[in-house]
């Protein structure tokens, strides 16, 4: 199969024509949101959405995001209460995933024979004049090959996806860089599934008692399905170090590159715009300053691909407080080093 690239920043309308026209037809698109690329199918058909699992390879237990561009639509999909409503006043359009009591009309491809279906509502412009054109909501997961770092750039997704599927739609870079905020609402209070870009701190604006899910914390039974598989993980053996002190952590990771250099191995370094005089010498991967999360937000999953483009075997990262954007991204980043984590 051919995959044509339509890009959506010289000519919106044709893009957007051709997308809906697809994923009207049954057929998979990928395109881009606020957080990271998608790979969009017709949330109403499970013939259609069947196509998405063998495009990515993905577990078919693991249960996709239905994407609206309504709150109207979301009704549509899911039971929203009162309660939802304010979410999703607070918190939609953007990176942020509801989870539901689902509605008949979503077919259980799409759950994974949950009786709970998540659903987000975009901000970014083209991923809603997308689902506004095809007229239907769009389920789609990240569109990465599945196990590979998600998709921030439409190169991303060419170089996993190509010959997969009919049609890309690149919008640019994505601004955020992490998948939205998966939280569960259907409790009595909010409990967090996925972080991102809503943050814990968020959602407690709103009601003091949303809490993290405590497979979040203590890594016992995944709450989320996704949860329980391998992610973004780069070919090199990667590390976090945390430390708590910049001087802790480069004594730590520079005698693990010192080991790994003996050993013939090619190393890289994840660090910030603030550390790089302490891994002098090194190939250095900076993730952006570590006063500001959403820059390491915003460049993590591209630079896990860049490892690999660079042939990188033994890698380190330096970690982050976990607060704020700053949990979304110690949680990929220790997904990424496969829970490996050297801390005090
Ligand atoms: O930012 C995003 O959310 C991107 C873009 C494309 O919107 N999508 C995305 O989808 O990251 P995906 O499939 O890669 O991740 C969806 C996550 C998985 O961890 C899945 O287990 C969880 O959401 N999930 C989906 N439906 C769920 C449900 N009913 N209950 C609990 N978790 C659910
Ligand atoms: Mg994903």
């Amino acid at each position: 199969m051919e995959t044509a690239v339509y890009d959506l920043t010289l000519d919106m309308e044709r893009g957007i024509a051709a997308g809906a026209e697809l994923l009207r037809a049954g057929e998979l698109v990928a395109f881009p949101t606020e957080t990271v690329y998608g790979l969009g199918a017709n949330a109403l058909s499970g013939e259609a959405v069947k196509k998405i699992f063998a495009a990515k390879g993905r577990p078919s237990d693991n249960p996709l995001i239905v994407h609206v561009c309504s709150v109207e639509m979301a009704r549509e999909v899911a039971y929203v209460d009162e309660r939802a409503e304010k979410y999703l006043a607070a918190f939609s359009p953007g990176p942020f995933s509801a989870v539901l009591k689902k509605k008949d009309c979503i077919p259980d491809e799409v759950t994974a024979g949950l009786s709970t279906v998540a659903v987000r509502f975009p901000v970014n412009k083209y991923a809603a004049a997308l689902i506004a054109a095809a007229g239907v909501p769009i389920a789609a997961p990240s569109a990465n090959a599945s196990g590979r770092p998600s998709p921030t750039t439409a190169a991303h997704v060419l170089f996993d996806m190509a010959g997969r599927i009919p049609a890309i739609l690149d919008g640019g870079e994505c601004g955020v860089g992490v998948e939205s905020t998966v939280c569960d609402l259907t409790g009595e209070h909010p409990v967090l599934l996925r972080p991102g870009a809503v943050t814990l701190e968020m959602l407690c604006e709103i009601d003091p008692l949303a809490t993290l899910h405590s497979g979040l914390k203590e890594g016992d039974t995944p709450p989320s399905p996704g949860m329980k598989y391998r992610h973004y993980a780069p070919k090199a053996a990667l590390t976090v170090v945390d430390t708590g002190s910049l001087m802790g952590d480069a004594a730590i990771i520079n005698a693990g590159l010192n080991e790994a250099c003996d050993a013939g191995k090619r190393t890289a370094v994840l660090c910030f715009a603030e550390d790089v005089g302490f891994f002098a010498g090194r190939k250095t991967l900076i993730m952006g300053r570590h006063t500001h999360p959403e820059e390491a937000a915003h460049s993590l999953f591209a630079l896990l691909r860049e490892l690999d483009g660079l042939g990188v075997e033994v890698a380190y990262a330096r970690a982050l407080p976990e607060t704020g954007v700053g949990l979304a991204v110690m949680n990929r980043l220790k997904k990424a080093a496969s829970g490996r984590v050297i801390d005090r």
